[in-house]
């Protein structure tokens, strides 16, 4: 195998997706990732980056597309970086999500037989959404809000309509865009560390259809900001919620350290399995509703529950899984590290008449041992956590636990498989692991993993 230089056109067949999305292709035994390639183009791509063992190339021509190549219908594509995938076919979308949930368990996890159910599609492709992020910029002296280009971090794209999110939320960005430009309104500069406006954030309860903006600025200048507030209300009916939160620190994050209510109530409503969740401006909730629905319904089946058991639901956020189980089981405890989320997981239980459930705000590492410490069993564990998976003290824990089951939801298959290995070698059966498709056109992959202690 000779090694291509940088700069070099090389012409080679895309053969696979990497686990971001991007697509791999080998010129003469050389790995060369390749940013949109699909499995069966033949492409021509001049290599941009030259490593020992790897090398990352861009299209310069499609020589053959791949018979799962589609048109993406966002003018975006391409350049935009929250869609990876529009331009791959759905049912070949569904099939390297489930080929990377198997390859990660059997390759990482070590983890021999098991059944791989089939993966749940999505049943919107797009406008599935229920929350948003744009970031406000500048760009050419002229307010911007929109998202970052791929690869790109300091420069926002301008986005007049995004696919993924509801007309009434494109509605919303729109109003805000004018508003911005009509009055001229500041605009934070990131690099320079002044400025007003940062980010965009907005909800829709799907099943209520009822819609939040939530505006982030780095000063509470509600003066300046009531009159967009109005306008919101005014030009977007399904608008109940305007409120501000003020981030005034450098980190370029959505969250704010205080809020100000702009208009309306400070919260949207949403309904899932039945229940009705209040959600805030910076409460944790699935971000599609409707897949959400099918993926709890999934997890409720798993757990098996006949009324008697104590469950545990383990990084809780604002209770949705707790809350869809309490009914079906005699207690249960969630644990939560954000002390937001747990007011509004206490507060749900109270809106829905749910009095079996106990809400623990911090790490599951310190409150399951203590949970154990106290006495306190468990049957059943449902776990959700966030990309990183267990933390090796937690995982020690569960497994002193030792619940007959355990219903893992994980958002990244590689942690999945770490911890579903961890626990085979300490005693547990990985019985099945079914993938749930929660993000069309974006890598992201949801999977549910059921596990059984000996058998
Ligand atoms: C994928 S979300 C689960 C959400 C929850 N199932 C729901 O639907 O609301 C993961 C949650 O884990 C929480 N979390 C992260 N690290 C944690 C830790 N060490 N201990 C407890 N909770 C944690 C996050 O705040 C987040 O709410």
């Amino acid at each position: 195998m000779s090694r291509p230089r940088r700069g070099e056109s090389l012409s080679l067949t895309i053969d696979d997706l990497a686990f971001g999305g991007e697509g791999v292709g080998r010129a003469d035994g050389y790995v060369v990732f390749v940013r949109g390639g699909l499995p069966g183009d033949r492409l021509r791509v001049r290599l941009a980056e030259a490593r020992a063992r790897f090398g990352r190339g861009v299209i310069e021509a499609v020589e053959t597309p791949s018979p799962d190549r589609v048109e993406a219908p966002c003018p975006y594509f391409g350049r935009c970086g929250g869609c990876r995938l529009q331009h791959l076919a759905y049912p070949a979308q569904l099939a390297f999500k489930a080929k990377q949930v198997a390859d990660c368990l059997q390759r990482l996890g070590g983890l021999g037989r098991f059944e791989i159910r089939p993966i749940v599609p999505a049943p919107e492709l797009y406008g599935y959404r229920n929350k948003m992020e744009f970031t406000v910029a500048e760009v050419a002296g002229e307010p911007v809000v929109g998202l970052h280009e791929a690869e790109r971090y300091d420069s926002v794209l301008d986005v007049e309509r995004c696919l993924l999110q509801p007309d009434a939320l494109n509605a919303l960005l729109d109003e805000v865009r004018r508003d911005l430009r009509e009055r001229r309104l500041s605009v934070y500069d990131q690099a320079a560390g002044d400025g007003l406006l940062r980010f965009l954030m907005l909800r829709e309860g799907r099943r209520t259809g009822e819609t939040m903006a939530n505006i982030v600025a780095t000063a509470p200048e509600i003066e300046t900001l009531a009159p967009l507030a109005e306008r919101l209300r005014a030009r977007v009916p399904s608008t109940v919620s305007v409120v501000l939160n003020v981030n005034a620190k450098k980190a370029s994050v959505a969250v704010g350290t205080e809020e100000h209510l702009l208009a309306g109530r400070d919260h949207i409503n949403e309904s899932l399995g039945g229940l009705t969740f209040q959600i805030s401006a910076n409460s944790f909730f699935k971000t599609n509703t409707a897949q959400a629905e099918r993926l709890f319904a999934l997890v409720e089946a798993a757990c098996a529950l006949t009324g008697m058991e104590t469950v545990f639901d383990l990084f809780s956020g604002t209770g949705a899984i707790s809350l869809l189980l309490a009914p079906r089981c005699r207690r249960l405890f969630g644990i939560e590290v954000a002390a937001t989320a747990v007011e509004d997981a206490v507060r749900n239980a109270r809106a829905n008449g749910i009095d079996n459930c106990t809400f623990l705000s911090g790490e599951v590492r310190h409150h399951l041992p203590e949970l154990i410490r106290n006495g306190v069993k468990a049957e059943v564990v449902v776990a959700d956590p966030p990309r990183a998976g267990f933390h090796p003290k937690a995982l020690q824990a569960l497994v002193a636990l030792g619940p007959a089951r355990i219903v893992y939801v994980s958002c990244n298959p590689g942690t999945l498989a770490r911890d579903a290995g961890d626990l085979t070698r300490a005693g547990y059966r990985l019985e099945w692991v079914q993938p749930v498709d929660m993000f069309p056109h974006t890598p992201h992959i949801e999977a549910i993993a059921r596990l059984t202690r000996g058998g």
